[in-house]
């Protein structure tokens, strides 16, 4: 959570370069924002609560001038939402802003004895304090002391300031990247606010220390030798990063998952069947499987459990899904032979990546499905495949979680093949139904107007549940956790089944229900939860495969989808529940992209 950036330029620029690129890095967290912008005479401090845009308005005819500088989007950890908590934060020459959690800082505290000196409720405070105490002009020696004092993870830039024009950076786990131009250098917590400057980009490794001015870029390990980083390549435009016309990102985004869809297998498909050698990824990997593990969060789990469900029936690998962060506490005991498979949007969530350390320890095979190209974690795993989704920016992850299905399902496709659990033949069915899935949802964009005549109705409920049975269930824990996170209602997902079990209780008139039925084998035994649902007064609403809709009540609200192989009904239903959960948001005035205490990228534990 919380973006950070850094500038240093030959221009006086500074005020609108910072203001610019924390837009970009809004979207990973939206409580409080601040600014350091330095010049020939000092240093001032420019913060608030709130997000970019009031910051903006209030200083924007200030005329403030600077040719350096850092600044800092917040999303709260340690204390409230406030202009004291906001970044950056100052001790003595020191100023700096960070991404991350300080674990020890009541015992830095202590150690430093800064009780008293403190302004702020903030671990970050802590750390100003520290360095500064360490700081006698040499900034590499005093970092490095200082970080051997840390526990936790960090990003840090920081500006000393009897060094004006250099920014320094320090980073474990959360990520720092870095580009140069002709007249400036700048570092930022992604790539997306480096587009605009360069496709050339370098990743910071963890626990090195970067110098920028504007003239130049270098990095040291903790010994102060210096180290040579290979330049990396951005391989999307910077156009991608615009709404294209739409109110909100997620819509944009929801209108380009066909595509988003389609880049993802189209390179990985020959001869009709799925190939991984772009990859590097052998059949050797499928051969001597025991078993898989998933780990994952949120939207990014709910893919894995997806693909749990064909990783045992196609392909017959015992398949386990974990919650990443249940996962290392649970200290599960893997088979060798056991390959970790890591799904990630942002391929930075913390929890993700303790997972896979923790596989690595116990010397199991990682493989990831990540979106971000340089990515902690895509420099961490064995195998890592991309999905070609291109920028996500909305909160709510919806290109991602279908490019992430459409991977796992060439991989069960793959491993199915190479372990003969379904024929040649077979597989190229399989891979021409996937093909066939961006089709299928353009046909549910094309009724997106229906979606929300009903998402209409919904703006005053309070409670919803959402039911299904087999693949229809996993998609509605996905629709339901859309629906929750940007439309603010409680909405519940449960297997049809197991209502009379305990939830049905709940049930009472005029109580929102929303289904899906698209699973051929399972229609007549959805229709009987629905019609048990209908008799206690619950007000329905089904999404429904076109071929299916006959069997239905007459009185049930019905959203057509289009017809497919059961198994790949998850990809237009998907859309369609994102579809129903943004319509509602906007309905009710809500700001999308940037849900209440949300960020997109979860950086703490
Ligand atoms: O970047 P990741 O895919 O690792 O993020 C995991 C979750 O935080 C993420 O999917 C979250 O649940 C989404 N905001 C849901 O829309």
């Amino acid at each position: 959570m919380c973006g950070i950036i850094g500038y240093a330029g030959t221009a006086d620029n500074a005020f609108s370069v910072l203001l610019d690129s924390l837009e970009f890095l809004e979207y990973r967290g939206y409580d409080s924002v601040g600014m350091a912008i330095g010049n020939r005479e000092g240093l001032a401090v420019y913060k608030d609560k709130g997000r970019v845009n009031e910051l903006r308005k209030k200083i924007e005819n200030a005329g403030i001038k600077g040719n350096y500088g850092i600044g800092h989007t917040r999303w709260a950890t340690h204390g409230g939402v406030n202009k004291a908590n906001a970044h950056p934060h100052q001790a003595g020459k020191v100023t700096l802003v960070h991404n991350g959690i300080i674990e020890n800082y009541q015992e830095l505290i202590e150690r430093y004895d800064l009780r008293k000196k403190l302004r702020s409720e903030t671990d970050t405070e802590v750390v100003a304090h520290v360095l500064d105490h360490y700081y006698d002009g040499d900034a590499l020696k005093a970092i490095g002391k200082m970080v051997k004092e840390l526990k936790g993870t960090f990003s840090f830039a920081i500006i000393f300031a009897d060094q004006p024009n250099a920014i320094y950076a320090i980073r474990t786990v959360s990520p720092i990247v870095m580009t140069k131009t002709a007249d400036c250098s700048i570092l930022a917590s992604d790539l997306m606010s480096l587009s605009s400057f360069s496709n050339d980009y370098y990743v910071l490794p963890e626990l090195s220390i970067l110098k920028m001015t504007s003239s130049e870029i270098r990095v040291y390990d903790l010994s102060l030798n210096e180290i040579e980083l290979q330049a990396k390549h951005i391989d999307w435009q910077v156009e991608a990063l615009g709404k294209a016309g739409y109110p909100f990102y997620m819509e944009k985004e929801m209108m380009e998952e066909p595509k988003a869809v389609e880049d993802t297998i189209k390179e990985r498909i020959r001869n009709g069947l799925p190939d991984f050698e772009s990859d590097a990824l052998s059949d050797e990997v499928f051969e001597k499987l025991h078993s898989i593990m998933i780990v994952a969060c949120g939207t990014a789990r709910h893919a894995g459990l997806v693909a749990k469900q064909l990783f045992e029936r196609v392909a017959g690998i015992h398949t386990e899904v974990e919650y990443a962060s249940e996962f290392i506490y649970n200290e599960p005991n893997l088979h060798q032979d056991t390959l970790l498979i890591a799904i990630s949007q942002s391929g930075e969530t913390i929890d993700t990546l303790e997972a896979i350390r923790y596989a690595k320890k116990q010397n199991i095979r990682t493989l990831a499905i990540i979106n971000v190209k340089g990515s902690t974690m895509s420099q961490l795993v064995d195998y890592p495949l991309f999905t070609n989704a291109g920028p996500e920016i909305a909160v709510a992850s919806t290109k991602a979680y279908t490019s992430q299905l459409s991977l796992l399902y060439l991989l069960v496709g793959r491993a199915a093949y190479v372990r003969g659990t379904r024929t040649k033949e077979e597989v190229e069915s399989f891979i021409s139904n996937l093909q066939r899935a961006p089709g299928l949802m353009n046909q549910v964009l094309e009724c997106k107007d229906q979606i929300h005549q009903i998402a209409k109705e919904a703006i005053d409920d309070k409670s919803l549940f959402m039911i299904g049975r087999g693949l229809d269930y996993l998609s509605l824990m996905e629709g339901s956790l859309k629906l929750k996170e940007i439309s603010y209602i409680h909405s519940e997902s449960y297997a049809s089944g197991e209502l009379k079990h305990g939830p049905i209780s709940l049930i009472e008139e005029g109580t929102p229900v929303v289904a899906a039925i698209t699973q051929d084998h399972l229609v007549s035994k959805s229709l009987s939860n629905l019609k048990e649902v209908k008799a206690r007064g619950a007000r329905v609403y089904a999404f429904v495969k076109e071929s299916l809709i006959g069997n239905l009540d007459k009185d049930i609200r019905i959203i057509e989808l289009p017809n497919a192989d059961s198994d790949f009904m998850v990809f237009p239903t998907a859309l369609a529940l994102q579809l129903y959960a943004y319509y509602v948001s906007m309905e009710k005035g809500y700001d999308v992209d940037k849900p209440r205490n949300l960020a997109k990228v979860v950086t703490v534990e």
